[in-house]
């Protein structure tokens, strides 16, 4: 099997869990859980990073030591992610040991061949708070401080640096040579414009500072130094695979994140893996944001979509509707996506409830009650002039797997939701309910009328696997009620082989088939949007 490995950005521990994080993981997810259905060996990596500075000062406020903040925060995320249903291999939290270890180590290997050095950082420095502002922030700012309105300070620094300058041509020759590195490609057009304004080497390390209690990872050798936050961070997809029964997973398959944090996946990130004489990813996906009515989310605005919020629509229309709406309405692409719950409760009833719902369930009713709950027979038939279901299925299928491949999650998912469409049309084709009308009186109904649910059930049952990474549960509930044979990341159980016609896995006349609970409650648009849940 191929190693497939997927990542998401390792959120920090000073904010709780909101629809941003909950996005690029449930995407993440999906991604995944695709991977597998396709029969490939996934590693599924997401956590928490936890040695911002703020965590130091946050956990001073709390009484808390810096672990014990970090131990809280980081446990939100993980039962945020954990109620959306999202199953990564392992939750990693960059406090563990084996990480900072590690990280130390490639810190060191960069540092002996050169990469890292000790050099003068100079900077405008703001004696009241503490801290080192940038030319731009300094500069609007007259130069004074801007909370304290002191005078800024000039001041030099001995601090370590990361020779990003020396790779410039190797990372502009690896993006001429992979289109695909970075994705979607507007993302990757404007890496490549800041590329050739040239690239200037980075600081790496802070100095410890009096209060630091020992958090972080520091330099090797150099116990004055801390590395910073975000190099040893971005570590993190390496370090989480770095043990003999994991290396088989590097290089990453792909790096999903938002747009905000690319320039360090898509740039530094691989200057080092080259340093560190490692493979690079194999694309870094950099998605739009979430906003909400049109208006960028935030605290001060109070449209923030946070996790309690987000689990008043989960307790009124379950994980799986959620799920759906992130992966196919959510800003996949090149453009932001807006957040409304009037276009939520649109797409579920279309596409969940009067969609594979309401299909699966007219089947299935139709099935019991007329073939006595068991798969009729196909009477050799795949369909007929336009709906020659055994190319439709194959074509939907093939479609689906190549959109996946590309991280084009919406299309493959709305190929499920066009074969459900195609089932519809099918059956107001055929008319199946008039045939059932006539079962007695008209000669070879009963086989027509068999061979029609049987073409039906099946389409559906493969626009089911279609669908099944956004909507895992009611997908797995359709194929225990219908008796279908399971995907598993294993050679003969992939979508490939389950979606074939006539296949060892298809419907088999005669086994039982119930038709089963309701998938997919509709929703009434009068409702009030859900309010906020507390998690438990
Ligand atoms: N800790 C760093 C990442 C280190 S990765 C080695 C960090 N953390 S974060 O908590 O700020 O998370 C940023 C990420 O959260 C974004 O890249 C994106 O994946 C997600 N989102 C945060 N806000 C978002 C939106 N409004 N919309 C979509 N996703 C966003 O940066």
């Amino acid at each position: 099997m191929t190693p497939y490995y997927v990542t998401t950005p390792i959120y920090y521990v000073n904010d709780r869990p909101h629809i941003g994080h909950c996005y690029s993981t449930t995407i993440a997810d999906v991604t995944a859980r695709y991977a597998r259905l396709l029969g490939r060996d996934v590693f599924f990596l997401t956590g928490t990073d936890e040695h911002a500075d703020k965590v130091i000062e946050r956990a001073r406020e709390h009484g808390m030591t810096p672990q014990a903040w970090a131990d809280a925060c980081s446990e939100e995320f993980r039962r945020a992610f954990a109620d959306l249903n999202i199953v990564s291999d392992v939750f990693y939290r960059t406090s563990n040991p084996e990480h900072k270890r590690l990280a130390q180590a490639y810190i060191a290997k960069l540092r002996d061949r050169g990469d890292i050095y000790l050099g003068d950082y100079v900077g405008w420095y703001d004696t009241s708070q503490d801290e080192y502002l940038t030319e731009t922030v300094a500069k609007e700012a007259g130069y004074k401080s801007p909370v304290t309105g002191r005078p800024l300070e000039r001041r030099t620094e001995k601090n370590y640096f990361f020779r990003l300058s020396a790779y410039q041509e190797r990372l502009q020759a690896h993006l001429d040579a992979n289109p695909e590195f970075i994705l979607p490609e507007a993302r990757r057009n404007e890496v490549l414009g800041r590329l050739r304004g040239g690239l200037q080497d980075v600081p790496v390390s802070r100095a410890v500072g009096a209060g630091d209690s020992g958090w972080g990872v520091l330099m090797p050798d150099d116990p004055s130094h801390r590395v910073y936050v975000w190099i040893e961070a971005l570590c993190n997809y390496l370090t989480a695979v770095d043990a003999p029964e994991r290396r088989r997973y590097w290089p990453a398959s792909v790096h999903i994140m938002a747009k905000d944090i690319l320039w360090f996946h898509a740039v530094i990130w691989p200057a080092m893996l080259m340093g560190l004489g490692e493979p690079l990813p194999r694309v870094v996906y950099a998605h739009s944001y979430y906003v909400r009515d049109g208006q960028k989310m935030s605290k001060s605005l109070g449209n923030f979509l946070d996790i309690d919020t987000l689990r008043g629509y989960l307790a009124r229309y379950g994980r799986d509707a959620m799920r759906w709406y992130l992966a196919t309405q959510g800003p996949l692409y090149a453009t932001d996506a807006d957040f409304s719950y009037a276009k939520f409760v649109e797409v579920y009833n279309a596409e969940l409830a009067n969609g594979l719902g309401n299909s699966t369930s007219r089947v299935g009713n139709m099935i019991a009650k007329y073939f006595d709950g068991r798969v009729p027979d196909h009477a050799g038939r795949e369909g007929e002039g336009e709906y020659h279901w055994a190319s439709i299925i194959a074509a939907s299928v093939r479609s689906a797997i190549a959109a996946a491949d590309r991280l084009d999650l919406g299309s493959a998912l709305q190929e499920g939701v066009a074969l459900v469409r195609r089932v519809d049309g099918y059956i107001n084709a055929t008319e199946p309910f008039k045939i059932a009308k006539r079962l007695e009186s008209e000669p070879g109904a009963k086989e027509r009328l068999g061979a029609i649910l049987y073409q039906c059930a099946e389409a559906l049952r493969v626009a089911s696997l279609i669908m099944s990474p956004a909507i895992p549960e009611a997908t797995a509930k359709l194929w225990t009620a219908w008796g279908c044979a399971v995907p598993e990341a294993h050679a003969t159980r992939t979508l490939g082989h389950l979606s074939q016609w006539g296949g060892e896995h298809s419907l088999r006349p005669g086994a039982p088939l119930n038709k089963g609970e309701a998938l997919f409650m509709r929703a009434d648009p009068a409702l009030p949007e859900p309010g906020p849940v507390t998690g438990a």
